[in-house]
């Protein structure tokens, strides 16, 4: 029988996972179907609840519910912990299991496809979102020099620099403290594309931009980021493709070669 599995979010009509998790099913000849819900944006845990009962065996979690999915999830992996957040979904047998990919799928995708070692880097990560919880540790883990985190609500990026200060040198800033930051990477994690609330200095020189939302179009940071110096900016695709292959493995125990799914999605 062909095992069922979906990605969850609201919206989700444009998520391009249906697409790849084809595309590794194909090269590595496994059975299954991979579908897009649209979860109420109330209506998470019924949803995925729903999708265990009717046979889902697996999910991946995008925008808005990463940190209900953590919550749902009975069973998680240390790197989800570590989160508080989960962007994979296993099922097993009676419960979730909550996995998070995202970071080592951003690190993944600068080490390997942009040739960019986060390690020794003045890191800056805007936002705090489901995918900003996600890349914290896996960003920590690589050794940057420094990495400073800013958040709209200042709240949520003090308590994330609180719970990694283990792993890091990590410090949080207000928007307005900015104006003295200066980071060489720069990651961000912005749900509102209209307002982009940053000083146009945070950009050192050969400064990598990278937004973790991903679009046909150079999104509005990509833009803006090339606009104020940094030397390259690139949208979240890479980062969406390799968490893809790590959910894969977890699902199906095959890592899935990402190189030819990128030239089908470009
Ligand atoms: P999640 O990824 O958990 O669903 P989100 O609602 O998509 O979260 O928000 C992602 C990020 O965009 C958050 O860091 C949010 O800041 P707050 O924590 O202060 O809400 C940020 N964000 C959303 N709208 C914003 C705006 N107009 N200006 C600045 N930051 C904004």
């Amino acid at each position: 029988m062909t095992d069922r599995y979906a990605v969850i979010g609201n919206p989700i009509a444009h998520s391009k996972s249906p697409e790849i998790q084809a595309a590794f099913a194909r090269q590595t000849g496994q059975d299954m179907s991979y579908e897009r819900l649209q979860a109420p944006l109330a209506g998470f845990a019924a949803t995925a609840m729903r999708f265990a009962r009717e046979g889902g065996r697996g999910a991946n979690v995008t925008v808005p519910f990463k940190l209900e999915a953590f919550a749902l999830a009975q069973a998680r992996s240390a790197r989800a912990e570590r989160a508080g957040a989960s962007n994979t979904l296993a099922w097993r047998g009676t419960h979730w299991f909550g996995d998070n990919t995202d970071g080592v799928g951003l690190v993944r995708d600068l080490t390997v496809n942009l040739d960019v070692s986060p390690a020794g880097r003045d890191i800056l990560v805007l936002g705090a979102g489901g995918a900003g919880h996600g890349i914290l540790g896996p960003l920590l883990a690589t050794g940057p020099r420094s990495l400073v985190i800013s958040n709209r609500t200042a709240a949520r990026a003090e308590e994330l620099a609180r719970l990694f200060a283990a792993d890091g040198p990590i410090a949080a800033r207000t928007f307005a403290e900015l104006g003295a930051t200066s980071a060489n990477l720069t990651a961000v994690d912005h749900a509102d594309a209209t307002a982009l609330p940053w000083p146009e200095t945070v950009f050192a020189p050969g400064a990598l931009a990278y937004d973790l939302k991903y679009a046909v179009e150079p999104t509005p940071f990509v833009h803006w980021a090339r606009l104020h110096g940094a030397a390259r900016a690139v949208d979240g695709l890479g980062m969406l493709i390799e968490q893809a292959a790590e959910s894969f493995l977890l699902w199906r125990g095959v890592r899935p070669d990402t190189a030819p799914v990128f030239a089908l999605l470009r």
